[in-house]
């Protein structure tokens, strides 16, 4: 079986105030109070021996606390400083065995369809276990400039596209040979290792030492945090390897990138209802009320996303999640 490895880093800020950096979106219990970290980690189980997840210090306890509550045996790495994804893969690479083949996933997804994913999942380990780096790949459905892109034949990789400009996502979204990358990730540790080493061989050395201050100290010092060049594991390997290979799968994949996406998955995948809330002239089919805190009343509105908590109240109309980032970035500055 797999090694699960979940990477808990990013700072939430496209569903504030849901989400800050105290708190972001992967450890909201939203879900049929259970957070998209533990949905996760669920998911994988049946397939993964053990579970590692890679974390900003701030938030490993709360990490390690909701797969504990959920029954994971979890092994936990705090790193002191975010240095993106590949420094993140690398270290948690370089502290398993070197044979096994990690499931790298983010914690921040939701799928919809299990026994699809499943499929796919069989499918990943049997190329992994042929030393290949393998990703899963999703029909694009809109021209998202904030994924990856994979031209491919099959399981063959043409090319690696991370976050292309607007008329280049057009471009590959009409082309219909291009997938999206869903950022999960399969391969064996060791030949991970060996594309990163021959690809990005600064964050390769840098995040060996990391590693090794981790066996020897039990943990990493700010200072070997730091020494680790910053990149996405898409840029750092994934658009330059030709070790790569992509699991083209249907299943119902969403990043919950929006108020939107969220707003569709609880209504749609979760019995989430508006139970605090009421509606006069309102549909409460096509509202979304977050948030326990005090009765809310909609009156003559539609298509609302109204998000309750104790530090802010957002009202806003479905459709506009898109500004919630720059709210975010304002939000932080300002106030
Ligand atoms: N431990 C750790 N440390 N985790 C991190 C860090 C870090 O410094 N930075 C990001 N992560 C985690 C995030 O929490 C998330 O679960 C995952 O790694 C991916 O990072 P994102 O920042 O969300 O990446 P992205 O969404 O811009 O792009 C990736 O995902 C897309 C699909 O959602 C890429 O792989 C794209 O190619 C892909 O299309
Ligand atoms: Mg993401």
């Amino acid at each position: 079986r797999m090694q699960h490895v979940i990477l808990c880093g990013g700072s939430g800020t496209r569903l504030w105030p849901l989400s800050n950096r105290q708190t972001p979106k992967q450890l909201l219990p939203l879900f049929e109070d259970k957070s998209l970290l533990q949905l996760t980690y669920l998911r994988n189980r049946p397939a993964c021996k053990g579970v590692l997840a890679i974390a900003g210090a701030a938030q490993a306890e709360l990490i390690a606390s909701q797969l504990i509550d959920e029954g994971a045996q979890v092994r936990c790495i705090a790193e002191p400083v975010g240095r993106n994804t590949a420094a993140a893969i690398a270290i948690a690479a370089f502290v398993s065995a070197p044979a096994d083949i990690l499931l790298i996933t983010p914690s921040d997804h939701l799928i919809g369809t299990p026994d699809r994913y499943a499929a796919a999942l069989d499918e990943a380990k049997r190329l992994a276990e042929a030393d290949f780096v393998v990703t899963f790949g999703l029909k694009p459905t809109y021209p998202e400039t904030g994924f990856g892109y994979i031209h491919h034949q099959g399981n063959e990789v043409l090319r690696f596209v991370e976050k292309p400009d607007a008329a280049t996502a057009s471009f590959m979204l009409d082309n219909g040979d291009y997938l999206w990358n869903s950022g999960i990730f399969c391969a064996r540790a060791s030949v991970f290792l060996d594309e990163l080493l021959q690809h990005s061989p600064a964050i390769y050395h840098a995040a060996s030492r990391a590693a090794a201050e981790l066996v020897r100290t039990g943990s990493i010092s700010r200072e070997a945090m730091i020494a680790i060049p910053s990149d996405s594991i898409d840029y750092a390997v994934m658009e330059k390897s030709d070790r790569v290979k992509v699991v083209p799968s249907d299943m119902e994949w969403s990043d919950v990138g929006s108020y939107e996406a969220l707003t569709q998955a609880l209504t749609q995948q979760f019995q989430y209802s508006n139970d605090q809330a009421v509606f006069i002239d309102s549909d409460p089919g096509n509202s979304t009320v977050i948030g326990k805190n005090k009765l809310v009343a909609l009156v003559g509105v539609d298509n609302m996303v109204v998000v309750d908590t104790p530090g802010a109240l957002l009202i806003m109309q479905k459709g506009k999640g898109q500004v919630i980032k720059q709210l975010h970035n304002w939000v932080a500055e300002n106030r």
